[in-house]
């Protein structure tokens, strides 16, 4: 009996060294977690459809929660969030927000999200759209 609980007790020592070191890595992870990152959109060019804002967004990696910042001219361009359709129509949808202020800083949702500009009915069409995946 008092063999058998001993022999429990040694065989549960790895088990918490496991638990503690795992415990110490989650840790660790939370509390270096990523600081949300800021981008220019269109980088110098601003939400500008001089290069197509989907070439800018290409090859970067986006997390919930970063920051865009939308720079354009207010008086001749603005920023649409729409749903896929509004970007594949380049016609936004019925409850699509409109940004105006000419420097706008819209946080990033989880998963897909879709930006046209509308000011200009070519806007859209000269590749003022943006397609971003945000992840985790
Ligand atoms: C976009 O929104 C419009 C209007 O609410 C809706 O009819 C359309 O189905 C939506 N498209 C998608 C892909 O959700």
């Amino acid at each position: 009996m008092a063999r058998s609980s001993v022999h429990v007790s040694y065989a549960t020592v790895p088990m918490v060294i496991v638990m503690t070191v795992l415990c110490l890595f989650l840790a660790n992870n939370v509390t270096h977690a990523r600081m949300p990152a800021s981008y220019y959109v269109g980088g110098v060019y601003g939400w500008d459809p001089i290069i197509p804002m989907d070439t800018w967004a290409r090859g970067k990696i986006f997390y919930a929660g970063d920051i865009l910042e939308f720079k354009y001219d207010y008086q001749t361009s603005n920023v649409m969030v729409v749903n896929r359709t509004g970007y594949e129509t380049c016609i936004a949808n019925e409850g699509a927000k409109e940004y105006t202020s000419g420097d706008d800083r819209i946080s990033l949702p989880y998963g897909l999200s879709y930006y046209i500009g509308t000011y200009d009915a070519s806007d859209c069409s000269a590749g003022l759209k943006m397609a971003i995946r945000a992840i985790s």
